[in-house]
């Protein structure tokens, strides 16, 4: 008799966490994984004593599942992941469901929907934030997919996941296709724009002589005010920690950093949609440029910089930098937002930009106090158009203006970079100009391939084109934009 509610492939430590999570939780969880020694040593390790169930193959594994058969694949994205779909989908039958809760690329999982949606099974793309901690004691879950197989693991995922103050779940439907992996890929996106903020104020701080015990002192202040947020947290904790040696570790780390990928996809399909994501991918390039250690080392050695400029008033500039902080990410919410509607638009899944805010609000490693100010923000306008025009967000913005403003004239200044934060106030100031010089850019490509151009003064979608040295011709090119 098969007793299994769920069952899980991969036992790497998301796996492992989810199942002794779900476990905690009453459902009784059956696991394989494609070496199996590591069920072994699972059952008598972390999961002894426990009602998870071992299975040595793909039959016994799928024979174990209650029915529908609940299929939750934590493999690595890509190939790996079909390659268990094509092994475990001979076993199953209509109606069973497969989750695949890995980072996988939202056209990935819009394909295998759509491909096990023909075989009469049900696909679900889920994001599941939060890392190990997260996965067992409640991560942040963003499923999406086949609409009817959310009833069926709705009670498991909400049980499971991360909850708010009055007890909300931070899982929710998200909508069909690939838009729960969508929604998870936007989430590491910002997720790289957050880390990026952090790592240009440490840059500034330090640079402003600021010793690692007070930067972990300020941050741990920053984190009992609007900034409060688990990246804070575990900011302040790591300038902290010390080596064996009695140093500070972070001093100790190369500056060269590692992605995985979901960062890049999320600027990607921001390039796809015409959405400009200014600072997620500034943090993309910002992570690229570390990696160039070598290069870097030679050019310091040749390429001069200001000379640096004495601080009047540090306990001033790390106020501004605060400020600057706090204005950055807004509007790095407020471009992520930005996406997820105009990706919402395109590819038709009518997300709910209110449910993705609570979603992340606890659980995730983006968690913040912040989140729930966009979920406010989001109550009271369903439709807001951007969070930028929101009025607790428009007042925010206003208050830490001329800190950000004066933080980054000093990184000009002194010459250290702030790319995500230096491109948040370009895009600020650019959001909020009704007349941008693109005037002169259009004016330009009329002059030298006659793409044409619209007047302030006729209706939009009336096309001129001026032969502007008398010589051309007036045969203008096609308007098309891609
Ligand atoms: C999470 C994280 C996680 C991500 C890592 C590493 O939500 O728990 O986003 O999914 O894979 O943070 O990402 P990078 O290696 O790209 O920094």
């Amino acid at each position: 008799m098969p007793k299994a509610d769920i069952g899980l492939i991969g036992l790497a430590v998301m796996g492992q966490n989810l199942v002794m999570n779900m476990n905690d939780h009453g459902f009784t969880v059956a696991v394989y994984n494609r070496t199996t020694s590591k069920v072994d040593e699972f059952l008598a390790g972390p999961a002894k004593g426990s009602k998870v169930v071992g299975t040595r193959s793909i039959e016994e594994f799928v024979a174990a599942l209650k029915k529908p058969r609940r299929v939750m694949l934590m493999v690595k994205a890509g190939e790996v992941v079909d390659q268990f779909i094509a092994q475990v989908v001979p076993h199953l039958e209509k109606g069973d469901i497969v989750i695949d809760g890995g980072n996988s690329l939202y056209t990935d999982t819009q394909r295998r929907v759509e491909e096990l949606g023909k075989k009469g099974l049900l696909f679900l793309g889920s994001g599941i934030s939060g890392g190990e901690e997260g996965a067992r004691h409640g991560p942040s879950i963003m499923p999406g997919g086949a609409p009817e197989a959310w009833a069926a693991v709705k009670p498991i995922f909400q049980a499971i996941s991360a909850k708010v103050e009055d007890g909300t779940p931070c899982c929710d439907w998200v909508g069909k296709g690939g838009s729960g992996h969508y929604v998870k890929m936007v989430h590491n996106g910002i997720e790289y724009g957050d880390i990026q903020l952090i790592c240009e104020t440490y840059h500034l701080m330090r640079a402003a002589g600021c010793s690692n015990t007070e930067m972990a002192e300020i941050f741990s202040a920053w984190n009992r005010s609007e900034l409060l947020s688990y990246l804070i947290e575990i900011t302040a904790k790591i300038l902290a920690y010390k080596d064996t040696d009695g140093s500070h570790l972070v001093d100790h780390i190369l500056d060269a950093a590692g992605q995985k990928g979901t960062g890049k996809w999320t600027s990607i399909d921001a390039l796809e949609l015409g959405m400009p994501l200014t600072l997620i991918s500034e943090a993309v390039y910002a992570r690229c440029l570390s990696a160039l250690k070598e290069d870097r080392v030679t050019a310091a050695k040749v390429l001069p910089g200001p000379a640096p400029k004495p601080l009047k008033d540090r306990k001033e500039f790390v106020e501004s930098l605060r400020q600057a902080l706090y204005a950055s990410k807004i509007v790095s919410y407020a471009q992520g937002f930005m996406l997820m509607r105009e990706a919402s638009r395109q590819y038709g899944w009518d997300l709910n930009f209110g449910a993705i805010a609570l979603m992340w609000r606890g659980g995730c490693i983006i968690r913040s106090i912040f989140l729930g100010d966009i979920k406010k923000a989001f109550d009271r306008k369903k439709d807001l158009h951007n969070l930028l025009l929101d009025d607790f967000f428009k007042k925010a913005m206003t208050g830490a203006q001329s800190g950000w403003r004066s933080a980054l004239a000093r990184s000009l200044e002194w010459g250290i970079p702030a790319p995500c934060m230096t491109s948040a106030l370009a895009f600020y100031d650019g959001y909020r100009s009704d007349r941008l010089p693109a005037n002169l850019l259009q004016a330009q490509r009329d002059y030298f391939g006659a793409h044409t151009y619209e007047r302030l003064d006729k209706p939009r979608g009336q096309f001129f084109h001026t032969n502007w040295t008398g010589t051309g011709g007036s045969v203008s090119s096609t308007t098309y934009n891609a």
